[in-house]
């Protein structure tokens, strides 16, 4: 990435992060340790790419970005609230994240189940309180709600967390895992696009930025297969050879490293053919092809 679309990044990272706070304030409430779990999930060190996307998006569709960080903070919510639940004995049952121990190490089960939870209707919480407070139009609110509460849930990655527990010990089709992955990881990506394209009000292009978000989230978790073999704890900051413990169906076990890199490459190439749809597109082509090459 070139230094400038580093610092681009770095900004639009600081930005989000101050934004996230203002969410768990209210630590000496009764319920204090739901806010302290949420947090500690939330602030752990994610990358930020979903609303990176959310508000790269906007911006290229037109809109204001610094309007919007409270709808980008939503999709981190989300994306928070499916990595808590992901790491839980009961689901994956892995003991760090963000190289940090995983909620539910940190906090008792119940407590991280709840977390989870809560940062699940925190997110709509925020976006109805938008168009509330007037700082959105009522039906963009709504259009939000309905693409980010279809990527949540049965027929989006909640869906694809359900293929995904129930592949566990056996051998599926590429076809199957296709179907498996475009839920679980690639419905929020394509909700943070087009969310930042609603955001932007150029709804024309919505369809471009859904078509890069499938291949560009195909790679991303095709990726993450990749990592969990060829990784290594302190650059992930989570368990490496944690799908083959699990018995896991991943592009690597079913193509094996070299194929999956390939393909890997092949969505990269599409997901930045499909950006050209927009115009100053440098920074997000710049994030594209650094995800390919990404190490955490
Ligand atoms: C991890 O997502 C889970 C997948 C969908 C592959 P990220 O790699 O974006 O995790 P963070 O937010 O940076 O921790
Ligand atoms: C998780 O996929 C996708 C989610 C919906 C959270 P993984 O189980 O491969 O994610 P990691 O490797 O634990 O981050
Ligand atoms: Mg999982
Ligand atoms: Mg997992
Ligand atoms: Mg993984």
């Amino acid at each position: 990435m070139t230094e400038n679309n580093q610092l681009i990044l770095k900004t639009y990272c600081e930005k989000i992060e101050e934004k996230l706070l203002d969410y768990t304030k209210d630590k000496n409430s009764p319920q204090g340790v739901i806010y302290e779990a949420m947090e500690y999930s939330l602030m752990a060190g994610g990358k930020r790419l979903r609303p990176v996307l959310m508000l790269e998006f906007c911006r290229m569709c037109g809109g204001d970005v610094s309007k919007y960080l409270d709808i980008a903070c939503t999709i981190e919510m989300i994306h928070t609230f499916s990595l808590i639940h992901d790491d839980l004995p009961c689901m994956d049952d892995d003991d760090y994240r963000r190289g940090m121990p995983s909620c539910h190490k940190a906090f008792p089960e119940s407590i991280a189940l709840l977390a989870g939870d809560s940062l699940n209707t925190l997110a709509f919480e925020v976006i109805a309180n938008a168009a509330l407070e007037g700082r959105i139009e009522p039906d963009k609110a709504v259009m939000l709600i309905s693409v980010l509460s279809r990527a949540v849930g049965s027929d989006g990655m909640i869906g694809g967390q359900v293929i995904d527990l129930e592949s566990e010990g056996k051998e599926i089709s590429i076809d199957t895992l296709d179907i498996l992955q475009e839920h679980k990881t690639g419905a929020l990506i394509e909700a943070a696009c087009v969310m930042g394209v609603i955001l932007g009000g150029d709804f024309d292009r919505i369809p471009a930025a859904a078509n890069y978000a499938s291949a560009l989230g195909r790679a991303f978790q095709i990726i993450d297969d990749i990592l969990d073999v060829t990784g290594s704890f302190e650059e992930l900051g989570k368990p490496i050879g944690s799908d083959d413990e699990k018995q896991k169906s991943t592009y690597v076990s079913l193509l094996g490293l070299d194929k999956s890199k390939a393909v890997a490459d092949e969505l990269t190439q599409e997901a930045l053919q499909h950006l050209e749809k927009f115009d100053d597109n440098d920074f997000l082509r710049d994030l594209t092809k650094d995800l390919l090459k990404r190490r955490s």
